[in-house]
């Protein structure tokens, strides 16, 4: 149920079961926010430059935006001392049992010690929502970010699953058996884009927005074995503005950093409406749209 290769591959697309759509997100509150340590290329020379009137809001006219797409928004408050816990993809990765009546969360173990105390209260939040929680790897040795590494196909029950920086790849094998999916391994290498949600964003059942060259030559291929449509960033909006760090919420609207130029028009040509974003303080941080908020149903 691990598939690195084009070659492994032994099922098609449509014959695995379907997923429901998320139509809830859940977001931290920035209050908190803040670049006090540095654990990613990005953070470096950013300490104390967050302008923290802005975060407050940047971070609503997200949520705006959501709710303007006919998403949910439930909210967790951010906690001082944890200035990345409104990086809320990171520390658990929600799911739906395969004959979907049990909703759970698997819940991280995260890779930078400054960041580990975070789970414990998304585990709380999703406690008090009645989900089921599995704390295997949270309690273990080996690393796993959550919904930065791991993303969910659309609409079925597939799991991308990126490794390298932040995620160690045998988690999978725990996922893909206590959650009976298969898992596509991806193995990231550029160390800007060091969680798959910043070169990856899944738009439709038949649309990714990715940056090819933060995958291997093998890695791309197994992208365009299941996407018919593979959009391609160019590098200095992938790397400086995370425009592949967007969210598509509804296989429509595309929230996204504000200034993807070149990514916008193609996400036109294609069909998608762009919601052009404010995240700047939080790019600092190595963090854009999809970063701050988890799906979940
Ligand atoms: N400063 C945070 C970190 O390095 C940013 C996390 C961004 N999250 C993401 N899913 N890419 O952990």
């Amino acid at each position: 149920m691990i598939y690195q290769t084009v070659a492994d591959l032994n099922f098609r697309l449509s014959e695995l079961p379907s997923l429901p759509y998320p139509l809830r997100v859940l977001m931290a509150s920035p209050e908190h926010f803040d670049v006090t340590y540095v654990i990613n290329a990005h953070m470096k020379g950013n300490i104390g430059e967050v302008n923290t009137d802005r975060t407050k809001k940047d971070w609503h006219a997200i949520q705006i935006a959501y709710r303007q797409c006919g998403i949910i928004v439930d909210e967790i408050p951010g906690i001082a001392g944890l200035p990345d816990m409104v990086f809320c993809a990171n520390q658990t990765l929600p799911f739906l049992s395969a004959d979907g009546t049990q909703k759970g969360v698997i819940l991280s173990k995260m890779f930078a010690p400054q960041r580990a105390d975070e789970v414990h209260y998304f585990r709380q939040h999703f406690e008090k929502r009645g989900y089921a929680i599995i704390s295997d790897l949270a309690a273990g040795d080996l690393e796993f970010e959550g919904m930065g590494d791991a993303l969910w196909h659309s609409g079925k029950r597939l799991l991308w699953g990126g490794y390298g920086f932040r995620t160690d790849k045998s988690v999978y094998d725990l996922i893909s058996e206590k959650l009976d999916v298969p898992v596509i391994l991806l193995d990231l290498e550029d160390p800007e884009f060091y969680h798959l949600d910043t070169c990856m964003c899944i738009l439709d059942d038949d649309t990714v927005l990715i940056y090819p060259d933060a995958f291997t030559d093998e890695g791309q291929k197994l992208i365009r074995h299941f996407f018919p449509v593979v959009i391609e960033a160019p590098e200095i909006e992938a790397r400086t503005l995370f425009a592949c760090n967007a969210h598509c919420p509804d296989r429509k609207h595309v929230l996204i950093q504000r200034g993807c130029t070149q990514t916008n028009t193609l996400l036109r040509q294609h069909g998608f409406e762009v919601i052009e974003l404010f995240t700047d303080e939080f790019l600092k941080s190595g963090g854009s749209v999809f970063c701050m908020k988890l799906m979940s149903w």
